[in-house]
């Protein structure tokens, strides 16, 4: 019976089991209900007494090994089962969905662009102000409105009055405090106003300043600049109109309307008929503001600009209501293919 054990033990090791139904057959053949190992266990009531114990624990060594070379290949099986369901080559691929750029981004990126072109550099500055950077090196006298709780978000309340900056001119002071002459930057940022948020105004925004400072620097020099601007924007047949106007930091200062890309100056309800938009503020440094800067208004001049970025993604994109810029609406933004 010895011999036989052993005989199976050589035959075991030359049992091939490569294939599933292979596996089942010698699972079957060795350690079945009607299996060699059982059938080794009925035989050995007829070993003489003294045997019974070395040929038992050979039965079962014989059955460990059969055991472990079955539960070893069932686990390959297994494993390469998993692997193929991971790696199903036939199935359908998944769609990528590649995502778009936000409409400030874009224009933003527009604007950069353009005015890069022209060698314009680009500043920023800090979200969060003090009074002199926003309000006093920029000429606002003490009394002025936009100083006011009504307009400004206001940090602290002392004498420095640290505040959420209400337009991006406060970096035109940073960059002219810290360089010299000639300068010639754009500062895109976010700029915060204590305002009823609709349709038409929001709490947050987005301007792009501009300032060029050198000798001789013309208000000539900044149309020439705004029409280019205005043609690189949208498109050669745009026009710009000045209408003079007011702002503390610059003098003289002029609003800046857009023929009307939507109607071709035709008039609509968006230019509300006079084929005009308004897009930017503009002027030439106020010397006291260059002053405050450490800037000789005798030897230098400079003009400065600023212009919404909400406003002109509205008029290049067509979207008139504000907050669908902020409140991230996957179906909005989604329209918008940035060719990334
Ligand atoms: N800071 C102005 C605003 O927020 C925009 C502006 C107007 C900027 C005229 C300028 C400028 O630099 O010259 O409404």
């Amino acid at each position: 019976m010895i011999d036989d054990i052993e005989k199976i033990a050589v035959e075991i090791t030359q049992y091939d089991i490569s294939t599933v139904a292979n596996l089942e057959n010698f699972r079957i053949h060795y350690l079945g209900s009607k299996g060699i190992i059982k059938s080794l266990y009925s035989a050995l009531k007829d070993v003489p007494n003294e045997k019974k114990r070395e040929v038992g624990q050979q039965i079962n060594t014989l059955k460990d090994k059969i055991e472990i070379k079955f539960n070893n290949q069932k686990e390959i099986f297994e494993n390469l089962e998993e692997s193929h369901t991971i790696i199903d080559l036939s199935r359908p691929p998944q769609d990528e969905t590649i995502g778009s750029r936000h409409p400030l981004s874009l224009v933003r990126a527009e604007i950069i662009d353009i005015f890069s072109r022209i060698g314009f550099s680009i500043s920023e500055g800090p979200e969060i102000e003090d009074d002199w950077h926003n309000f006093s090196a920029l000429n606002f006298p003490p009394e002025h409105p936009a100083r006011d709780m009504q307009d400004t978000f206001f940090i602290e309340k002392n004498e420095n009055e640290i505040a959420l900056r209400t337009h991006t001119s406060s970096v035109q002071v940073r960059v002219m405090e810290n360089s010299t002459p000639p300068i010639r930057t754009i500062s895109p940022g976010r700029v915060y106003r204590n305002e009823a948020i609709s349709a038409r105004a929001h709490c947050f925004f987005h301007q792009v300043e501009g300032l060029y400072i050198d000798k001789n620097v013309s208000f000539a020099d900044l149309k020439q600049t705004l029409l280019y601007f205005a043609k690189e924007l949208f498109g050669d047949k745009a026009q710009i109109r000045l209408r003079p106007s007011y702002f503390p930091f610059t003098e003289p200062s002029a609003e800046v309307d857009i023929s009307c890309s939507i109607c071709n100056s035709r008039g609509c309800n968006v230019c509300k008929y006079t084929g005009w938009l308004e897009i930017l503020g503009c002027g030439m440094v106020d010397p006291n503001v260059l002053k405050s800067c450490g800037i000789d208004p005798n030897e230098y001049t400079g003009y400065a600009f600023g212009m919404g970025i909400e406003r002109i993604a509205q008029l290049k994109y067509k979207v008139n209501d504000l907050r669908l810029y902020s409140e991230n609406d996957i179906r909005f933004l989604k329209q918008f293919t940035s060719g990334f």
